[in-house]
């Protein structure tokens, strides 16, 4: 073929791909190629072919902010995002069809394909990645732990030991010293020391660890790359790419492989123990003598995915929900005043020193609960979520939906709704969990999905709510802290959420 032939034929195709592309560029005008122009459901307009895409990349840092945004935008609590390469997405804040999607239409909501997909390198087939008789032999075995008796003396006692040793280690000595310490990174060696002592009979002690605990750091930065895969199309070539020209960057792989030994050396050390003729009663123990679905013992594999979600579920909410209380109570004197009376009025020094006194006394504090239920409508451990329709439906608001979308909820968004909580939603107010005979108010699930709702509602929500009162009491009762100024104190998109930059204080004796 000869050069001006081979010219031409090439300008023809660019031509016909141009014209292609426009004439795809006016049909998908606002939502991403290929994507239905769904009926009955309001939405956000994007642009041509590439839908909601740039307004996810514009809006990443502050993923959960966005969806507010849109709610206060289009005035609706349910809506759809098209983004090229991420399937359908139905974003809904009405407390009635998050109940309906997490409670009574629980068996056509699943985890589906992309969840496990973007989870799978992390949590493996542990429960929050697992469906079906693979999730449900793990929460029946699971939840034999969580039982009064357990609470009332052994996890007690193990929070209150943890909180000692924090408090002469490194608060009393920030006091004498007047350094300021990063509070953020305190509760999470916190809850991992207490976590890991009560659920696998290990003394990590990180609370005595002098800067970051290597194991923390490698979970840490893989759950933030977990979480970017749910939001990045085709994260399988981006992180492949980011490898190639960041190679100094340690990759999700190197971050897997330290907490692959962690969770692996922690059932090797009870094998061991098992041997010696020790007996433990602990969660590992009950996971080490269960049978997985197949009714077989459970393989290395699926321990070290058992331990690796359990690590999740224990360490990170709680620590930072301990922070983001302790946020609201330095930035909310009048609550922190009440607190601290309500806590001089119930907690004495006999039940410091004896667990089961303490644990029934904090029972009755029904104002420190109300202060832990509110901020985790401001600042929920899990802010997004999202579930994959296994067929048609119609959601309770009317809303159409299809077999292969994903239903998104989330409870950072809900809680600042005027719609959801009143003209007051985005005051922090803890005396709205107190009705007029001062008792203790519980929301529904849908309103208030902290501890999301029906068959999968979090097994560890009185264990956190046990942890995170006694972490409080012990600490208002002895301590002022006040935030460092100048610090910018805002979330982390991950999948909890953890503060971004730490949060510094300064601590005084009270
Ligand atoms: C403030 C602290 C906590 C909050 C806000 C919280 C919240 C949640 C939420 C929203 C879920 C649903 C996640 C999903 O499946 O997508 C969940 C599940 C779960 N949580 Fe918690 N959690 C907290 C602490 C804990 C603790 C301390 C444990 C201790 C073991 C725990 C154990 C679990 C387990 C095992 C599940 C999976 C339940 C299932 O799928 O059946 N959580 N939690």
């Amino acid at each position: 073929m000869s050069s001006t032939s081979t010219t031409l034929t090439a300008a023809t195709v660019g031509k016909a791909a141009l014209a292609t592309l426009v004439g795809l560029a006016a049909y998908y005008n606002d939502r991403a190629i290929f994507d239905e122009n769904r009926k009955g459901i309001p939405y956000q307009p994007g642009l041509p072919i590439v839908g909601n895409l740039p307004l996810l990349i514009e809006h990443k840092d502050q993923i959960h902010d966005m969806f507010l945004e849109a709610y206060h935008r289009y005035n609706v609590l349910t809506l759809t995002f098209s983004v090229l390469g991420v399937p359908r997405q139905i974003l809904t804040l009405d407390p009635q069809n998050v109940e309906y999607v997490l409670k009574n239409n629980f068996e056509s909501y699943i985890k589906g394909p992309a969840f496990h997909g973007a989870m799978n390198d992390l949590f493996g087939d542990g429960i929050f990645n697992a469906n079906g008789d693979e999730w449900k032999y793990q929460r029946k075995t699971a939840s034999h732990i969580f039982n009064v008796k357990n609470f009332r003396n052994q996890f007690t006692d193990v929070f209150v030991e943890e909180i000692h040793y924090m408090m002469d280690n490194i608060w009393d000595k920030a006091v004498e010293t007047q350094t300021p310490v990063d509070f953020h990174e305190i509760m999470f060696k916190f809850t991992l020391d207490s976590f890991i002592l009560l659920g696998f009979g290990v003394h990590l002690n990180a609370l005595g660890t002098k800067g970051v605990v290597p194991f923390a750091e490698a979970f840490d930065s893989a759950q933030r790359t977990t979480f970017q895969r749910f939001i990045t199309p085709v994260w399988g070539v981006t992180e492949f790419v980011a490898q190639l020209f960041q190679p100094w960057k340690t990759s999700m792989n190197s971050h897997l492989r330290v907490v692959d030994d962690f969770a692996r050396n922690v059932t090797e050390q009870r094998r061991e123990q098992l041997k010696n003729g020790e007996v433990h009663k602990d969660l590992l123990s009950r996971f080490m003598e269960a049978s997985n679905a197949q009714g077989e013992p459970l393989s290395n594999d699926e321990l070290r995915d058992i331990v690796l979600n359990f690590v999740i579920a224990g360490r990170d909410t709680t620590a930072q929900a301990l922070s983001w209380t302790f946020y609201m109570l330095m930035s909310h004197p009048r609550v922190e005043a009440k607190l601290l009376d309500e806590i001089n009025a119930n907690i004495t020094e006999e039940s410091l020193a004896d667990s089961a006194k303490l644990y029934e006394a904090i029972k009755d504090m029904k104002y420190a609960h109300a202060v832990f239920y509110e901020v985790l409508r401001h600042y929920p451990s899990v802010p997004l979520n999202q579930k994959y329709a296994l067929q048609d439906d119609v959601l309770p608001d009317g809303t159409p939906v299809r077999k292969g979308d994903h239903i998104l909820w989330c409870p950072y968004a809900q809680g600042r709704v005027e719609a959801i909580w009143g003209p007051d939603a985005k005051q922090f107010k803890p005396e709205r969990w107190i009705n007029e005979k001062g008792e203790l108010k519980r929301e529904s699930q849908g309103k208030w999905p902290a501890f999301h709702g029906g068959p999968r509602t979090c097994l560890g929500q009185h264990l956190a709510t046990l942890e995170a009162l006694v972490g409080i009491i012990f600490l208002v009762r002895k301590y002022k802290f006040s935030l460092v100024p100048g610090q910018d104190i805002t979330y982390q998109v991950s999948l909890t959420l953890p503060m971004k930059n730490g949060m510094k204080v300064m601590v005084e004796k009270r």
